[in-house]
């Protein structure tokens, strides 16, 4: 059950790094978009500091911010040369022509993320063009009323059965019990935001059960 997060925010990233818990990071530019206005690569280098600083090289998404297929491979190799991060993964959104685009960077040693993926079909054209991730949209499936399940864990099975070794990230997480539920339905990774994570890790019952031993020891320590 590997976990990313989903955010460029620096205090939640270092939060995540600090708590040991955190196998990669993705962003996309509507993410970068909530952060104070800054200089774009450097705001990416401070993440791929903050990753090296706690000795977590961990994948870090960053994704082009063209609409032009024709322009998106000079995109990706520019931020990989600029950020200069030893696990930068391209994030490439899935359609015809950007199939060319992942093709083209897998071949450069590219890692791709392939992003903004609602069906099995559109993981398995990314995965056989070389995407080293095919990332669903959860969220987004539920808002147009499908059931994100199924797709999950069909991709699973023809991942299992293709050509190379894809694996699948479940992103546009709205709630915490949605993490389990994708990794159960077959995802690799789950990407969300640490606020979801935060409430993960909680539940009243812990609260209440550690109150209680301490009480308790209090109460005998008198
Ligand atoms: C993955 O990184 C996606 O870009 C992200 O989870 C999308 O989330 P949203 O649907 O809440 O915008």
């Amino acid at each position: 059950m590997k976990l990313f997060l989903d955010s460029a925010n620096l205090q939640d990233i270092e939060a995540c790094l600090k708590r040991g818990f955190l196998d990669g990071i993705t962003t996309n530019p509507s993410i970068l978009a909530k952060e104070p206005k800054t200089d774009f690569v450097k705001h990416i280098r401070k993440i791929a500091n903050l990753c090296n600083q706690y000795k977590q090289p961990i994948p870090l998404s960053v994704e082009v911010f063209t609409r032009h297929a024709d322009k998106m491979v000079e995109q990706a190799m520019q931020i990989a040369e600029e950020i200069g991060y030893e696990n930068l993964n391209i994030k490439i959104p899935i359609g015809w022509d950007e199939l060319e685009v992942i093709a083209e960077l897998a071949r450069r040693g590219v890692k791709v993320n392939c992003t903004c993926i609602f069906t099995e079909a559109q993981c398995t054209l990314a995965a056989d063009a070389g995407a080293t991730y095919v990332s669903i949209f959860f969220g987004r499936l539920r808002d147009i009323g499908c059931d994100p399940i199924p797709v999950i864990a069909n991709t699973r099975q023809l991942l299992e059965r293709a050509k190379k070794g894809s694996e699948i990230i479940v992103g546009s997480i709205r709630h915490e019990r949605d993490i389990a539920d994708s990794h159960i339905a077959g995802a690799h990774i789950v990407t969300a935001g640490a606020q979801l994570f935060a409430k993960m890790a909680m539940h009243p019952q812990t609260t209440k059960s550690v109150d209680g031993f301490l009480k308790d020891f209090e109460a005998w320590l008198k």
